[in-house]
């Protein structure tokens, strides 16, 4: 979130402030999982319910402090990936699961078991030399290929699962329980550990089906290069995390994030990639609620058979990478993938989630934003300084102020009065308009959208069934519930030339703030006890957000155009799958050399994840860049696959040609560059689109490289 404008004296000031943000030890679900020490796991495998399925073999593992029974199921999946899916035998209710990430239901293959005896159960790949080793006591899994071990799963014990419960007789509320004074401090204790409510600040957080968590730990071993799980502002490779300090995954709107740290920002991917000489791997944590994952690369000592003498065994000191995944709520729903190569891991990722959509050519050109274009004249003038100054672009943006009062699909009367007219003048130059188009509708019953979906009871809902009400740039507004497929339909029936007056087809559309941001809630964000379609609280499908808007987006200016047109769509927040959509950025930067270094492995990171069209906003969007950073960075931003200058609306114009001769003859020639090199750019995305190979990576090499 912006923070109010007489703040904003310098961009110190404006760096974020993270005191508004949860750090570990403030997340409940943590704390509770961290109680668990690495060690002997409390699951043991029941090995006489293992049951051999057309699709999967199903067994039940069961807690030995609490009794209760999971069930496992573990599916072969055509090109090599497995997938493990732990949940509650009989839950009290369905537990969340992650829909519309799959593009479809996976080609399973037969697995046989060809051992079963003390304690061990060996399940093998029909015709292939893949096998599963599955320990009863205490639970573990080995994954091996062609004799080696390549990953083994709950190895350090940390499987997790908070079985549903009734909730408690007598639960009061903070508020009561700190006018009642009997209350023991067993209870309290119980509070600390936010099994039914949580606070953060002054904001309470309702927990309807009280503790939900899960968890799992796996090891990769030979492996100390591990990448993904974007989106944080932090090095490629990942780094050991210690306590308190996880990657977390959680979409939020952090204005001027830092750099080098792993809280969570806009968009989450829960896939990681590791990496060795001889073969990559992957893990794909299908889950969409709050995700923490903490890394650890050791040393490990490995036995390794001798023949000479034959009954010596040698010792060697190898590498080890433990991963440990923590989830606020859903089942543990896992995939792993096999590679062994890089490429094979992208492929197998797609396989799952889908490739990148083929952008349309145009949206690989230059693009032009800045918050705000004032009107056609500004925007006349802008467009007419490309031709002047003889610099190629294709797309001029237009942020919040072009609207009515922040109401979305609509114009500023007095600023755009003739908002088809300006297409018109852009499209003569065979150029392109994109606008804005966020999550959140201003509340006001004159506003047609807003009565419409209040009518059909569209929005999100707050706890006690009322529509949610937060506070975003139109002031008091509620938000669209695109979780539910009715509302996604309805949301692409807006784009229709039809309803949406003013657009033209040279239109196409950005997301923002779709975290979604709420100015006023907890961590900027929609409260985790808000309700969506089908019943399922906030919590579950948080990450989820951003991912179903960009989805019904694009599906609008597909359907707009009698699906004979590929959409463009840039969305701020993302998940796993969210490439078929469109295109994603970094969010609020900040106008210094370091943002800049760092736009480097968050695209790379970013694009491992399976989105390759993506990029930073070149200058960095707060502040203002010195002449030769922005220089710099339109020379990078040239070779990046999204290539947008966006300014924040307190900077400085900074068009390409306001910097002197010299500034801008360099940046009309990097961005001339882009344009030489268009065609080959075209053929990356091509072959991300049809072979899933990212646009934007680094050589993996067989020696290690970071
Ligand atoms: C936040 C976005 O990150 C930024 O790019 C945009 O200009 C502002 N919102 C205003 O819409």
């Amino acid at each position: 979130m912006e923070p109010a404008k007489e703040e904003e004296s310098s961009v110190q000031d404006e760096a974020v402030d993270k005191s508004n943000f949860k750090n570990c030890n403030h997340i409940a679900f943590y704390r509770r999982q961290k109680l668990l020490h690495p060690g002997k796991s409390l699951y043991q495998a029941l090995l006489d319910s293992v049951t051999l399925c057309n699709d999967s073999v199903k067994l039940q593992i069961i807690n030995e402090e609490n009794k209760v029974p999971l069930l496992v199921e573990i599916y072969a999946i055509e090109g090599n990936i497995f997938r493990l899916k732990i949940n509650e035998v009989a839950p009290l209710k369905s537990r969340y699961e992650v829909p519309d990430v799959l593009i479809k239901e996976p080609t399973t293959q037969r697995l046989s078991i060809a051992q079963k005896e003390a304690g061990i159960l060996v399940l093998t790949c029909v015709g292939e030399d893949r096998k599963l080793h599955i320990t009863a006591n205490p639970f573990q899994i080995e994954l091996e290929s062609k004799g080696e071990t390549i990953l083994s799963v709950n190895t350090s014990g940390m499987l997790y699962f908070e079985h549903l419960q009734p909730p408690p007789q007598n639960s009061k509320t903070t508020a009561q329980k700190k006018e009642d004074t009997s209350i023991d401090s067993s209870q309290e204790n119980q509070e600390d550990l936010g099994l039914w409510q949580e606070e953060f600040g002054s904001f309470l957080d309702i927990k309807a089906n009280g503790p939900t968590s899960i968890g799992l730990d796996f090891s990769l071993h030979g492996c100390e290069h591990v990448y993904g799980i974007p989106e944080h502002a932090e090095t490629l490779l990942l780094k050991n995390t210690s306590d308190d300090d996880a990657y977390r995954l959680f979409n939020l709107d952090v204005y001027g994030h830092k750099i080098y740290d792993k809280m969570g920002i806009y968009g989450s991917v829960p896939f990681l990639l590791a990496h060795k000489p001889d073969r990559t791997s992957g893990i794909f944590w299908l889950n969409s609620s709050e995700t923490l994952v903490e890394i650890n690369t050791k040393a490990v000592m490995e036995h390794v058979p001798s023949r000479s003498p034959p009954d010596i065994t040698k010792r060697r000191v190898v590498p080890q990478t433990d991963v440990h995944w923590m989830s606020e709520s859903g089942i543990i729903d896992v995939f792993l993938l096999m590679g062994p190569t890089p490429f094979d891991i992208f492929k197998q990722y797609a396989q799952l989630t889908g490739t990148q959509a083929l952008p349309p050519l145009f949206s690989l050109g230059y693009h032009q934003c800045r918050w705000n274009y004032e009107d056609e004249q500004d925007i006349k003038a802008v467009d007419a300084g490309f031709d002047e100054h003889d610099i190629p672009y294709d797309v001029i943006w237009l942020d919040i102020e072009h609207t009515e009062g922040k109401m979305y699909f609509t114009w500023d009367k007095k600023k755009f009065q003739h908002p088809e007219r300006m297409q018109e003048l852009l499209k003569r130059k065979k150029r392109k308009l994109v606008v804005i188009i966020d999550p959140h509708i201003k509340v006001d019953p004159m506003y047609t959208l807003y009565s419409e979906a209040k009518k059909k009871g569209y929005f999100v809902k707050d706890r006690k069934g009322q529509d949610f009400e937060g506070i975003c740039w139109p002031g008091s507004s509620s938000y669209l519930d695109f979780t539910n497929p009715e509302v996604r339909e309805w949301y692409a029936d807006q784009f229709s030339f039809k309803s949406y007056k003013g657009s033209t087809d040279i239109l196409f559309v950005w997301n923002d703030m779709n975290e979604p941001s709420v100015f006023k809630g907890a961590e900027l964000t929609m409260q985790r006890d808000a309700v969506h379609h089908g019943n399922w609280e906030h919590r579950e499908v948080h990450n989820l957000y951003g991912f179903y808007q960009q989805m019904a987006t694009a599906e609008g200016l597909i359907k707009r155009s009698g699906g004979q047109n590929r959409p463009f769509v840039l969305t701020r927040s993302f998940f796993a799958g969210s490439q078929k959509y469109g295109a994603v950025w970094t969010g609020d930067n900040v106008a210094e050399w370091s943002y800049l270094k760092i736009s480097i492995p968050m695209l790379l990171t970013i694009s491992i994840a399976g989105i390759s069209f993506c990029g930073a906003d070149v200058g960095g969007f707060i502040g203002d860049p010195e002449p030769e950073l922005l220089v710099r960075w339109y020379q990078a931003g040239a070779y990046q696959p999204f290539f947008r200058g966006h300014a924040n609306i307190e900077s400085k114009r900074r068009e390409p040609w306001l910097f002197g001769d010299e500034n801008t003859q360099i940046i009309r020639e990097a961005i001339r560059e882009r344009y030489t090199l268009l065609p080959y750019l075209y053929s990356l995305f091509y072959r991300a689109h049809t072979t899933a190979e990212p646009v934007m990576r680094k050589r993996f090499t067989g020696a290690s490289s970071h």
